[in-house]
Order: structure tokens, then sequence, then C-alpha cells
């Protein structure tokens, strides 16, 4: 009896981690707003999302996680995507939230999409860096990875880092690391701002925009009733003490170098009375 209720926990763990086979949507995520725009596709393999005059629309994971290693494949809206904004994040609730944030910021025909980073802690942000990718974003999917445990936050892309954010609490900076989040995608019209303060408009005669998101892994804790229940196995958990090694630190080094567009590190004109502390952390 109870090596039979073992049995069932651990399977109960390893479909709540999806560390076997690739998480279905249907089992881990809700449509939550776009009235049809949003659909899951393929018994639950595929999820697109889309954007008219009208709305855009927008999906959120079952499960609040605190920590995780959570992969997704997404491929972006094609063609003239200027205007549209697919943001893809993780996020606790409430105005002193916690947010890891992936925006993909759509463009004229042949132009680059930039792919916007953001990390808030206990609701304070301003923790942009930027990025062009080393690929066209909409010709296939392509996965973004966030890697969140108690000592860094790692954004991959097809298993590149592109972006390191470490604990800097010792130098008295906040870090995410005690409200659980649920992961959040959305595809939505901001023409206002994100083509460059609103230069170019959104076509609509192209509408409906559409992404797609496919092969959702995560490998994470999951939180229920107060706390939070990771797999059991230490070989799943390796993530939970994941740092760069010295090939991926130079991986990094490389996008940092050539596809980085903007780093909030490197903005003295907008912290004239001194660049945010964790920018000079070793
Ligand atoms: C769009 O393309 C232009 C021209 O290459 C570039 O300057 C800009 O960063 C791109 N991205 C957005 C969102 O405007």
């Amino acid at each position: 009896m109870a090596s039979l209720s073992c049995i069932l926990l651990l399977l109960f763990v390893s479909l709540l981690m999806c560390s076997l086979v690739a998480c279905n949507f249907n089992q881990h995520f809700d449509i939550t707003w776009g009235d049809g725009r949003a659909m899951i596709l393929n018994n639950g393999e595929l999820l697109t999302l889309s954007l008219d005059k009208a709305s855009g629309s927008g999906f959120q994971s079952k499960n609040e996680y605190l920590f995780g290693k959570i992969d997704m494949q997404l491929k972006l809206v094609p063609g003239n995507s200027a205007g549209t904004v697919t943001a893809y994040y993780l996020s606790s609730q409430g105005p002193t939230h916690d947010e890891i944030d992936f925006e993909f910021l759509g463009n004229l025909s042949g132009d680059p999409y930039i792919l916007h980073t953001n990390v808030f802690s206990q609701g304070k942000g301003n923790r942009e860096q930027q990025f062009y990718v080393w690929f066209d974003p909409t010709a296939d999917f392509h996965t973004y990875s966030i890697l969140w445990n108690p000592q860094r936050i790692i954004f991959s892309v097809d298993g590149t880092p592109i972006r390191e954010f470490k604990n800097s609490e010792s130098i008295g900076v906040l870090y995410p690391k005690d409200q659980p989040m649920r992961i959040y995608s959305s595809l939505w019209n901001a023409d206002d701002w994100a083509t460059r303060g609103g230069l170019v408009k959104t076509d609509w005669t192209h509408a409906p925009f559409t992404a797609s998101y496919r092969n959702f892994n995560a490998n994470a804790c999951v939180w229920s009733s107060g706390a939070s229940s990771c797999s059991s196995s230490s070989n799943d958990n390796a993530w939970l003490q994941e740092e760069l090694d010295s090939t991926s630190q130079e991986r990094l080094q490389w996008v940092q170098k050539n596809y980085m567009i903007y780093n909030y590190c490197t903005d003295l004109k907008r912290f004239p009375q001194g660049l945010p502390p964790e920018c000079s952390a070793a």
C-alpha cells in the first residue's frame, strides 16, 4: 500500500514537472482572454494567440511555481508585425510583485524584432536589456528559456544564454525568491510605444496577427497550499544549483557583444545619480 501511494505520488509529481514528456497545453494552461482569438490545437500540442483590431489574447499557467527551469518554443508573428507585442513572462501578483520578462516587439517586414527583457523584484523593474536575435524568429519555432533559481536568473534562446541576473542581496538588491509566479503570455497592440516611440503604426490590413507556442517544458517547483514541491529526484533538480560554465559564459559574452542593443547598466543618462548597484556586482 505504501509503495503504491509512493508510485502514485511519483507519477503525480512527474506529471506536474512534465520532465518525461512535453507538457500538454490543455493540462497546464488556461486561456484567459481574447474571446476565441486564443486556441489550443492538435490535442494540446499547439497553442496560438491572435490579435485583431478589436482585441488581443492571452493565456496563463494553471500552476504557480517557486523557481524553475522553463522552456517554451515560440514562433512569432510573421511579415509586417510592427506595433504588435508578444509578451511571455513569469509574474507573481500585487503591487510588490516579482516578474521575469521576455517581450518580442514586432517590426516591418524584413526589419528585426527586438527581444526585450526585464526583471522586477517586489514591484521594482527598470532593468531592461534588449537584443536582436541571430535568426528570423518568425520563420520557425525557437526555444526561449528562463532558469530561475535562488542564485540567478538566466534568459536563454535555443540554449544560448543571453542574460544573467544574479542574486545580489548581499549588496542590498532585492531578488525574486519569496513569491510564487505563474507563466503568462499575451499578444497585444502597442504601436503607441513599441515601434521606437510610436513611429510606425500597426497595419491592420495584415490582421489577424498570430503567434504560436509548442513544446512547453518545466522542471520546476510547484506551489500549492503555501508550500513548494520540487521533483524528488536529485537528478531532476540539478537546475536548482545551475550556473553558467565557461563555455556558456563565452556564448553569453558573444551575444552581449554582438546582439545587445540596450543595457540599462550602461545608461548613465537614465541614472545620473549612479547606476543600479547590481550593475557593478561581479
Ligand atoms: C525595427 O527596425 C528598425 C530598422 O532596422 C530598427 O531600428 C528597430 O530597432 C527595429 N525594432 C523595432 C521594434 O522598431
